[in-house]
């Protein structure tokens, strides 16, 4: 099978297209034919080696796992022993978390896994998208903040794919919600539903005095310190993006009126996330969640997705289509 696989630490031009032999599915596992993957910004800092701390996930001198990609989604075209829950030909989607492997041909997946049966009516694009953002603006949401109807969400970086998820997913929980973009990405923050955008590059959303109840920078473009008196007492700042600061601020925030929250939600157990799928693959059934699509790649050209993610300003996900659209079912 194709997959696009890295020996070393660099910029996009270290992935290459190798030919490697396509994995077996064993006891409890299923083999899945990947349509479309994500490319977003833990691939980046795979890839790339930096921040530092990503050598201490992805292997200290050079990558562990060759092969990129975590969201991922296709269908069932082997299943090992023991396997219940799919059969061949099943439409799936789901997430590999830091074993990584999705931009390839072939994934194995335990069926107890981060995978969720796809509902039909969402493509493959869209299903490997809602991965990308939702599958971490949910827990963000619902477990970091507790989001409730009526309550005033503030979302910084709303047209990147964590944060074009939760403003989908806060107007689904009744919260009024305030979008922060650059210029270039106000129409698309409002098609998401926002009730207010700001242009960051003209609005300081840290001046609104006790504006919020809460305030999730999905991109880590502000700090606790500099949002805090934007909250209302008893709000949450959430981010994306650890620091030692933030790590700090959540121990000693939970003294305060003020509370912040740093999670990372990749690292969730396969239990947890599995139901998040469904939730996430209804929502997108319905209409409710949509995720913004920046580009679609072909697989030969994964150096383009990784070049564009690495902007730091794409709109939603970028995709690579390892089945062409026309093709795929
Ligand atoms: N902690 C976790 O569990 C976890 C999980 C997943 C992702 N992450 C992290 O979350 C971050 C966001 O991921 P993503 O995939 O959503 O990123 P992304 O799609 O690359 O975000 C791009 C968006 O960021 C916006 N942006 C850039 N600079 C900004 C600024 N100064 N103010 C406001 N918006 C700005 C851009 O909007 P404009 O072009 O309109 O400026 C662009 O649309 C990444 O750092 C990722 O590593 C963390």
């Amino acid at each position: 099978m194709r997959a696009a696989s890295y020996a070393r630490y660099g910029g996009p031009e270290v992935v290459e297209i190798a030919e490697v032999p396509a994995p077996e599915p064993g006891p409890g596992e299923i083999r899945v034919r990947v349509h479309a993957a994500s490319v977003g910004a833990a691939d980046s800092a795979a890839r790339s080696g930096t921040p530092w701390f990503a050598r201490l996930a992805f292997g200290l001198r050079r990558p562990t796992h060759t092969v990129l990609g975590s969201d991922f989604a296709g269908i069932v075209d082997a299943v090992g022993d023991g396997v219940t829950r799919f059969d061949v030909g099943d439409r799936v989607f789901g997430a590999t978390g830091a074993s990584l492997g999705a931009h390839a041909e072939h994934l194995l997946v335990a069926e107890s896994g981060a995978v969720a049966s796809l509902p039909e009516g969402v493509g493959m694009t869209d299903a490997a998208a809602l991965c990308d953002g939702g599958l971490t603006a949910l827990p963000f949401l619902r477990d970091g903040a507790r989001v409730q109807a009526g309550m005033r969400v503030l979302v910084n970086g709303a047209s990147g794919s964590v944060g074009a998820a939760a403003v989908q997913l806060a107007k689904q929980f009744g919260a009024e919600v305030t979008a922060v973009c650059g210029p270039a990405h106000v129409e698309l923050a409002t098609a998401l539903g926002a009730d207010r955008v700001l242009d960051h590059t003209r609005t300081d959303f840290t001046r609104e005095r006790e504006g919020f109840d809460v305030i999730f920078d999905a991109v880590g473009k502000s700090s606790f310190r500099g949002s805090r008196r934007a909250l209302v007492p008893g709000g949450t700042y959430l981010t994306t993006v650890p620091s030692g600061a933030i790590m700090l601020q959540q121990l000693t925030s939970r003294l305060g009126r003020r509370r912040a929250v740093i999670m990372f939600t990749g690292l969730r157990p396969d239990a947890d996330k599995a139901p998040d799928l469904e939730q996430l693959a209804a929502l997108a059934a319905s209409g409710a969640v949509r995720p913004p699509i920046e580009r679609e790649v072909a697989l030969d050209d994964v150096a383009t997705a990784h070049r564009i993610v690495d902007t730091g300003h794409k709109a939603g996900s970028v995709i690579l289509r390892i089945v062409r659209a026309e093709v795929a079912a």
